[in-house]
């Protein structure tokens, strides 16, 4: 039997519209901790898709006058794949919930939990956000203003909720709240970050009911295998992709697919689905006799203006807007360093230009053409081959194992921001080094020939290693890098890089070609400066 998988997942994103950079943040972080995850050597599962029934979804299709399914198809092939090939994203499947194999095991679920008696019918009565797609209570409710004036309306989302009562079927979660407890008690890392966790348990200690797990009044939706009139509740359809698209479900290899694969490692969510990724989920799989997910990690938000972006709230901002300008490199980057995962944090167009600026075009891009440029001019493009090092030689090799085992320690841990610091200060110290062993002063002097020789396979070296610690982040660019370091012909693919072993020094072959590319991070138009 082959090792288990790292298992890594994004919600399945609701088609009501096209994405934003809320949901191409998870999407990135989820990418570049699987790719992380696969440098060390690791295979790893990475899965997205699309979330398609439900309210919302069958509202936003009635208002376009065409049906649910081609509304989904147009959404899903115009805009949520496409937007996984402009950020890089190399998931290794994507899940639609209108897929058979996904109604079959969501169907083969619930009827697993009707049979063990998790299951029962009574009637619902209550208020439901449709935005939410969530059954409410009225602590969630507030006075409405302006045109809601006199209604109560949803805090999320501060539109009017609609009054259910309809006969449906309901799981018992209300069972399940002191194993709930008792598992984050044990696994105090199952919800992430602290604070999440610490919502979480202070929600179950309020008491956990029971809830509807079927609608009768929706249309849009996988039908009850037990009863046909009632649809499975979206948010109970839309959990389970995490198993169906594993296998759970299928025949044969599939479920073996499904065994080496769940549990997930970690889902990746926003904190407003946390309660439903903390709460529901681990409840089903409980009620199923299914492992539970290692982790459930809960980021911040995305603010515009100091406002969550959101697709309802018309904030949003596409994706493309920010990779037309500044790559599609640059935009992973900025968000995963510019803001720690986990917390909130603001977007603007003047910080995205200074960093870009500072960190990528004066920092690895300066680095990276001047190097080029000097072993071009002073040694016709071949890499030279190294004397005997110095002592700021040793010091620099030195540093790249402690900032290899730093980066490590925190992209395994979600902490991408600090990952990817620790790799920027690496970038400096090379161009600091280089600033102060002059290479150009070097090369006036015949004699110091070995000594330039020493110094720029000192700077082509670190920058081997720097290609391979920021591949997860800034795939494309550093495939360039990594190309004009002609380091494929004696190291393989970047790809195959272990980032475990990425200050083993010495790995760029002497005579080399050294090629010259265009900056890696080109001058920001003036206008955009
Ligand atoms: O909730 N900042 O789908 P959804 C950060 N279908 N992240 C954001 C964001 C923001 N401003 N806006 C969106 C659903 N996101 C369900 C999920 S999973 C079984 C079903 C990201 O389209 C973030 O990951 O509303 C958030 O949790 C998700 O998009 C919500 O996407
Ligand atoms: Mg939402």
């Amino acid at each position: 039997m082959p090792e288990k998988s790292f298992y890594a997942t994004t919600p399945i994103y609701y088609v009501n519209d096209a994405p934003h950079i809320g949901h191409a943040y998870t999407s990135v972080a989820g990418d570049v901790l699987t790719r992380w995850h696969r440098q060390r050597g690791e295979t790893a599962v990475y899965l997205t898709g699309t979330d398609e029934h439900g309210t919302k979804v069958e509202r936003k299709a009635a208002e376009h006058d065409v049906s649910p399914q081609e509304w989904v198809d147009r959404l899903v092939e115009e805009h949520w794949r496409p937007v996984l090939e402009t950020l890089e994203i190399a998931n290794d499947d994507f899940i639609r919930t209108t897929e058979a194999r996904h109604k079959r095991g969501v169907q083969h679920f619930w009827e697993v939990l009707k049979e063990k008696g998790f299951v029962y019918p009574a009637p619902f009565e209550g208020p439901y956000c449709v935005g939410c797609e969530e059954f409410k209570v009225a602590a969630d409710l507030m006075e409405g203003t302006g045109e809601y004036e006199g209604q109560l309306v949803c805090k999320v989302h501060h539109k009017p909720v609609e009054m259910l009562s309809e006969n449906n079927w309901f799981f018992r979660l209300s069972d399940f709240g002191d194993r709930l407890l008792e598992h984050y008690e044990r696994n105090p890392n199952a919800v992430a970050p602290t604070s999440a966790r610490n919502e979480v348990v202070a929600f179950i200690k309020e008491g956990l009911n029971d809830i509807s797990m079927s609608r009768s009044s929706v249309g849009w939706g996988i039908p009850l295998p037990w009863d046909s009139d009632q649809v499975v509740y979206v948010w109970f359809d839309a959990l389970l992709n995490y198993i169906t698209a594993i296998g759970y479900g299928g025949d044969e290899a599939a479920e073996q697919r499904f065994a080496q694969t769940w549990p997930a490692d970690v889902h990746l969510i926003g904190k407003d689905i946390l309660r439903f990724h903390a709460i529901f989920w681990p409840a089903m799989l409980m009620a199923a006799e299914l492992p539970l997910p290692k982790q459930v990690f809960a980021h911040g938000w995305l603010l515009v203006g100091g406002e969550k972006m959101s697709k309802s709230k018309l904030t949003g901002i596409a994706p493309s807007d920010i990779t037309d300008d500044f790559g599609v490199d640059a935009f992973r980057y900025y968000f995963m360093s510019a803001i720690h995962f986990g917390s909130d944090g603001s977007f603007s167009w003047e910080d995205m230009r200074d960093r870009y600026s500072a960190e990528l075009a004066n920092g690895l891009g300066n680095l990276a053409s001047r190097s080029a440029a000097m072993i071009g001019k002073y040694f016709e493009g071949r890499l030279p081959e190294p004397g005997a090092y110095t002592n700021m030689d040793l010091a620099l090799q030195d540093r790249l194992a402690t900032v290899a085992d730093s980066a490590d320690a925190h992209m395994v841990k979600l902490n991408f921001s600090a990952g990817i610091a620790a790799i920027r200060e690496f970038v400096e110290e090379v161009n600091g080094y280089v600033t102060t062993q002059e290479p150009w002063k070097l090369a006036r002097d015949p004699e110091q020939r070995n000594r330039l020789a020493t110094v720029l396979y000192t700077v082509a070296e670190s920058l081997r290693a720097i290609a391979v610690l920021y591949a997860p982040v800034m795939p494309g660019i550093c495939e360039e890098l990594w190309q004009s370091l002609g380091a494929a012909e004696t190291a393989g693919a970047l790809a195959d890089q272990n980032v475990r072993q990425v200050a083993d020094w010495g790995v760029l072959r002497p005579g080399a070609t050294i090629t010259k590319t265009p900056p890696l991070f080109p001058r920001l138009e003036e206008d955009k400066a």
